[in-house]
């Protein structure tokens, strides 16, 4: 499973790509406006820093609702570096424009996906990357994670190459549920990746070690 950080914030984004297992970044408009960036051009800018971070799939998403307007923004998103991944929202011109883009070459993440019928839309569109927002589901008491697994065994069965990115993740049980159910992708924040580190008996044990390693010397 890859890991792809969902932050905008470059601090972060450098701090996760040290740990060298980074694959790549989600943003969104929110996400964007959170580390103040405004205007088109700081907001190329800041998504050409990204690139330039780290090597790997970095997702921009569009803020046009209409077909032409999607297809603009996105050539115009993905003229700005080779990794760039044209973000489109699950709407009826997001699916005609998904296929556009796969017809032109440009790689996609389609967002805003709450449904195993909309996953296979995007499937069906050739979207490279399919976003079930997991936590957003969980918030409405509903469980996020059986969908992405409805999502895995439906791609399996069909044969759909279209890779699942298990977005909206709020904690690293949810990262190791992703893995569990086969998504191909993760994303999210700094905070549950870093979580994976933590066990008290790591702790424990480490003191320990290095306790009695002190013995060794002299
Ligand atoms: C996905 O690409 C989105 O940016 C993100 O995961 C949304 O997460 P949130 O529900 O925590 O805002």
């Amino acid at each position: 499973m890859k890991f792809f950080i969902d932050t905008a914030n470059l601090a972060q984004i450098k701090e996760a790509n040290e740990l060298g297992i980074l694959d790549g970044v989600t943003t969104n408009p929110s996400l964007m406006a959170k580390e103040g960036i405004k205007g088109e051009e700081a907001v190329r800018n800041h998504y050409k820093t990204i690139c330039e971070l780290v090597n790997g799939d970095i997702s921009a998403e569009v803020i046009s609702t209409d077909f032409n307007g999607i297809v603009e923004e996105g050539k115009s998103l993905a003229a700005i570096h080779p990794n760039i991944v044209v973000k489109v929202p699950m709407i009826k011109d997001g699916v005609k424009a998904l296929k556009w883009f796969t017809d032109n070459g440009i790689k996609t993440n389609c967002t805003l996906v709450f449904s195993a019928g909309q996953a296979i839309l995007a499937a069906k569109a050739g979207a490279t990357y399919v976003s079930p927002f997991v936590g957003r589901i969980d918030d409405g008491n509903w469980d996020g994670m059986e969908l992405v697994g409805q999502i895995a065994q439906i791609y399996s069965l069909q044969g759909f190459k279209t890779q699942i990115l298990a977005a909206s993740i709020r904690s690293s049980l949810h990262i190791v549920r992703a893995a569990e159910l086969g998504a191909d992708v993760c994303t999210c924040p700094l905070e549950p990746i870093l979580g994976l580190l933590k066990h008290p008996l790591t702790d424990i044990g480490l003191a320990k070690f290095l306790e009695d390693a002190k013995k060794m010397k002299q």
